[in-house]
């Protein structure tokens, strides 16, 4: 069985105020069963000092992007290695927004997942269509190709996790139905055993798009959807608290 990971992406949000947030979270999460990881995924700015604070190791923090070089002339950039020492334990690679914003091809989005093997964290990587390719029906397409090629050689099925995130249901309140995660998750699966045999069976695929209490419950029942990457709902504490909660009732 699959521990199931309940992962928040703050995007480009929070100050230092908003440890006021993980504070809630840590206090909240005391009284819920520890059956599946939790994790916050800040801004660069905050991850330090939310580590520093951070009061219980259930509570895991990562980031939301990564460079392919451990170090060098690269204004603006964070390395794997960084994110690790600020106190990191995973790094989001691949996020739609990135592969819109700053033109980040799955080529590129290997050489990051690399990244995050050397530094010794857990790269999330992250897929999806868009509205265009999914009414063009080529969602299975487009994922299995982003999957294929987004995931270096050097990867085990293990040492990862997927988000599926389909775009047009990111930060839209639209959310993909049931049926359509279903169809996608369980593609997903079939194309990781296919590649890495008994170990893909193992890689934790996360959903992503507009999860919020409620809609997680349904989603989270699906057999192959092992967790979320939650952004809106991951900014209140009280929201990524219940999807927390409604992942574990169902263990
Ligand atoms: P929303 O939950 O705001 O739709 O964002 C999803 C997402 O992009 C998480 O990475």
């Amino acid at each position: 069985m699959i521990r199931p990971l309940i992962a928040g992406n703050w995007k480009m949000n929070g100050l230092l105020a908003s440890l006021d947030i993980m504070r809630e979270m840590e206090s909240g999460l005391s009284s819920l069963q520890d059956k599946a990881d939790c994790l916050i995924c800040p801004p660069a700015t905050l991850l330090a000092s939310m580590a520093a604070e951070k009061s219980t190791s259930r509570l895991k923090l990562g980031g939301q992007d990564c460079h392919s070089e451990s170090s060098g002339a690269h204004t603006g950039d964070t390395a794997a290695e960084m994110v690790a020492d600020a106190g990191g334990s995973y790094v989001i690679v691949g996020h739609s927004e990135r592969r819109a914003d700053h033109g980040e091809s799955s080529e590129i989005v290997a050489t990051k997942m690399k990244a995050a093997f050397r530094a010794g964290i857990t790269p999330i990587i992250c897929i999806g269509e868009t509205l265009d390719e999914r009414e063009g029906g080529k969602t299975l397409d487009v994922v299995s190709d982003q999957l294929a090629v987004s995931i270096p050689d050097e990867a085990s099925g293990t040492d990862f996790v997927v988000a599926y995130e389909p775009v047009w249901a990111i930060g839209t309140g639209k959310v993909a139905t049931v049926e359509q995660v279903a169809e996608i998750h369980d593609a997903i699966r079939a194309a990781l055993e296919n590649r890495f045999g008994a170990q893909g069976a193992g890689t934790p695929i996360l959903y992503g798009g507009s999860m919020k209490p409620e809609n997680a419950a349904g989603l989270l029942a699906l057999s192959n959807v092992n967790g979320g990457l939650i952004g809106g709902a991951s900014l209140k504490a009280a929201d990524f608290l219940a999807i927390y909660a409604a992942c574990v009732s169902q263990l």
